[in-house]
């Protein structure tokens, strides 16, 4: 269903945007060629990997994780047209462009080495050639929210997911299957520079519109891996699988904060994306509701928000991401800055505890 969310950008945003998918479309980086994937076939000795699984992970596992990206990845013409469908709605060509000339044709290319992969471990290509068209053949629903701004943010979480996910397969051929680690390696490389692409995107957006800030927070909300709708017997045991393949789950959250924090630029943007998903999921601050604290921060202005965000950044490890900028201004406003620094810490670190980012380990490919 369409979104009715307002969705306005100046013109010249829209030229900066145009320009971003220009220089995407120049320089797309090392794209897949298939052809060397196709001659590497011959070397591929992913048995040697099922002999020396980790403890935990059951062959059946191995396929199970192998197969969830083979078939989210072959679903590519699937998202692309719901991408297609929103860039039209909101008037928004650089989005189509980027999508029908730069996304789908890569994307095309990453479901074909995990089927390399699966018939090297004895799957039978008919068996997968079925799998395949049955779920490219699936409806699918694009939850995750419309506007332009929605499907970039959901663009940064699944790329990130995604790319987590083929560098987990990675790492668990790497040393018994160096040539299909290799494959998994390039893939993963791809999956980087898409959340790259998709954070520039959301970055230039906001930074044109910040009231779009909550469309950020609405697309976080609603996130949830395609797998869930396409494949929801592998993506369940995701969360299983992921501590057994060596995720670390503080260094991804963390990461998708970086990658959040980083469209926003801003602690006080990222205080009221906070404010707006604590509001949205009814999570409370320490004694305090959302909704109290919202209003106290509107009426504060910038620093509460802030404050707020830096708390965020502090709760995963990211606190030099504005401890650098403070300590320019700090010198400015010396011997005020140290007191009035020290009582925002003490503030901050509250908050800070007040946050519990529980990860919930829905990944995938
Ligand atoms: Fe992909
Ligand atoms: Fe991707």
């Amino acid at each position: 269903m369409k979104s009715t969310a307002a969705y306005a950008l100046p013109a010249e945003a829209h030229a900066r945007l145009e320009a971003l998918v220009d220089r995407i479309e120049a320089q797309p980086g090392d794209l897949i060629d298939l052809r060397q994937f196709q001659e590497m076939q011959q070397r591929l000795d992913v048995g040697a990997t099922v002999a020396a699984l980790p403890a935990g992970l059951s062959q059946d596992d191995f396929a199970g994780i192998l197969k969830l990206a083979l078939l989210t990845e072959c679903a590519t013409e699937t998202y692309g047209a719901c991408f297609a469908e929103r860039a039209q709605w909101f008037g928004t060509p650089w989005l189509a462009r980027f999508n029908e000339r730069v996304w789908v044709p890569d994307e095309l290319t990453h479901h074909t080495p995990y089927k390399y992969i699966l018939l090297n471990m004895g799957f039978a290509e008919a068996e997968l050639d079925r799998e395949i068209r049955h779920v490219q053949e699936l409806d699918f629903a694009h939850r995750g929210g419309d506007t332009p701004v929605h499907v970039a943010t959901f663009g940064i979480v699944q790329e990130y997911l995604t790319d987590n996910w083929h560098g987990l397969i990675a790492s668990l051929l790497r040393e018994a299957s160096p040539a299909a680690a290799y494959m998994a390696t390039r893939i993963k490389r791809r999956e980087t520079l898409h959340t790259v692409w998709y954070r520039d995107m959301v970055a230039l957006q906001i930074e044109a519109n910040p009231a779009l800030v909550p469309c950020v927070a609405e697309a976080l909300l609603r996130f949830e891996m395609p797998g869930n709708q396409l494949v929801p017997h592998l993506q369940a045991r995701v969360g299983a699988w992921m501590p057994a393949m060596g995720a670390d789950f503080e260094r991804i959250t963390r990461d998708l904060v970086r990658h959040v924090y980083a469209t926003l630029a801003d602690p006080a943007l990222a205080g009221r994306l906070v404010m707006e998903i604590a509001r949205e999921r009814d999570v409370s601050f320490g004694p305090l509701a959302p909704g109290v604290v919202q209003a106290a921060l509107n009426r504060l202005g910038g620093p509460g928000y802030g404050l707020i965000g830096e708390a965020v950044l502090q709760s995963v490890g990211l606190a030099y991401l504005f401890e650098h900028k403070r300590g320019v201004q700090d010198s400015a406003f010396l011997p005020y800055g140290g007191v009035y620094e020290r009582v925002r810490s003490l503030v901050r670190s509250w908050i800070a505890r007040q946050i519990d980012f529980r990860l919930d380990p829905g990944g995938g490919a």
